[in-house]
């Protein structure tokens, strides 16, 4: 059985513009020890859908269909005393801006501890030892003394680090992490990313939401490619890489900058996401792109196997629905080989 287990979850903004449609039939698994990436542009639905699992949606967001199960547990149905007990007890959450994630009036050893205290049967000096342990297996120097110090006193990449072992507190057997590096240095990034190596490497499972490929490609298992709500590809991180199926996928990989390019990433793919209070019918994608025929703008393609069970991609070119063929293929190393794959 998958450590978690996410069937066709839908999740409703009621907006007085109308009716958002921010995450519409999302399926995944994770398994214990493993890194899942989900990546796509901005307006995705990264952020909601990791929300979504937590039940973290606040007004107006509203989860309408679908399950979320952990462990074997359904967390959609849990009472709330039972999802604050798993949440932040056996899942652990960081999310972008530790600068407002972390209250600028106590120490960073009161808000470690305060965790501890919340998801364990420890109290008193036996949480707070707790606290200086966990500050010293994410790589804070000194925690003893770091401990009494304010979060004003920590730099970006540190209280980045004091987030997640506030995450760690409960002992947790899945850590979603919502682009945690964003904003560091690259230098900051790569030890933060170490670091997640080093837990996942202790069979911690981790749901990284990031909009750096190079991350992904770096750090993950197995891939979601996510655009305007809706899941476009999954694969393994290789086949995803190399061998992309899907044509958002393909231009996503070919607006990754290269060294020496200064362009925005993932900026490239010509068009603008769909509004999602009223999204294109048929393919979501076939306004942008290259390939779309007819039948694009009429039939909402499945997410359907491609050459290999594991690798899906939701087009119609793998549903015999499609008369031409996507001709797109993508050379990692290759000196310059955007223009082929279009
Ligand atoms: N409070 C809200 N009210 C209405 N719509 C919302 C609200 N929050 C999110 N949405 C919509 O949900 C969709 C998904 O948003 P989400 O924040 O999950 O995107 P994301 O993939 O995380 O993007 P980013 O990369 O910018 O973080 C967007 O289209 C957004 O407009
Ligand atoms: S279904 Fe059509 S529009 Fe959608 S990705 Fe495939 S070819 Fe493009
Ligand atoms: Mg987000």
């Amino acid at each position: 059985m998958a450590l978690l287990e996410v069937e066709d979850l839908d999740v409703r903004f009621y907006t007085e513009a109308g009716v958002v449609r921010a995450v519409d039939g999302l399926s995944y698994t994770l398994d214990r020890g493993e890194r899942l990436g989900v990546v796509g542009e901005s307006g995705a639905g990264k952020t909601v859908s990791a929300l979504a699992v937590l039940d973290l949606l606040d007004e107006p967001g509203r989860i309408e269909g679908g399950t979320v199960r952990f462990d074997g547990e359904s967390l959609l149905d849990a009472s709330p005393d039972r999802l604050r007990t798993v949440r932040g007890g056996r899942i652990g959450m960081v999310f972008q801006d530790p600068e407002t994630a972390l209250n600028p009036v106590y120490t960073v050893g009161e808000q470690v501890s305060e965790a501890v205290r919340a998801h364990t049967d420890r109290s008193g000096d036996d949480a707070h030892d707790r606290a200086v342990a966990l500050l010293d297996r994410v790589g804070i120097p000194d925690p003893t003394t770091r401990a009494t110090q304010y979060p004003h006193e920590f730099s970006g990449g540190m209280a980045q680090r004091v987030l997640v072992a506030m995450a760690l507190a409960g002992d947790p057997d899945l850590l979603i992490a919502d682009e945690p590096t964003t904003g560091l240095d690259v230098t900051v990034q790569a030890q933060l990313l170490e670091l997640l190596d080093d837990l996942a490497a202790d069979d911690l499972a981790v749901q990284l939401v990031s909009h750096d490929l190079g991350i992904v490609a770096e750090f993950c298992d197995r891939v979601l490619v996510m655009y305007a709500g809706q899941t476009v590809e999954r694969a393994g991180v290789e086949d995803l890489f190399y061998d992309p199926k899907h044509p958002y996928t393909a231009g996503l990989l070919s607006a990754v900058p290269r060294i020496g390019d200064d362009r925005d990433r993932l900026s490239t793919i010509p068009g603008v996401t769909p509004d999602l209070s009223a999204p294109p019918p048929g393919c979501r994608f076939h306004t942008r792109c290259p390939y779309a025929e007819d039948v694009c703008t009429k039939r909402d393609p499945p997410l359907a196997t491609t050459d290999d069970v594991t690798h899906r991609a939701a087009c119609l070119a793998y549903t015999g629905d499609l008369d031409g063929e996507l001709t797109f293929s993508v050379e990692i190393d290759g000196d310059d080989d955007r223009g082929e794959r279009r």
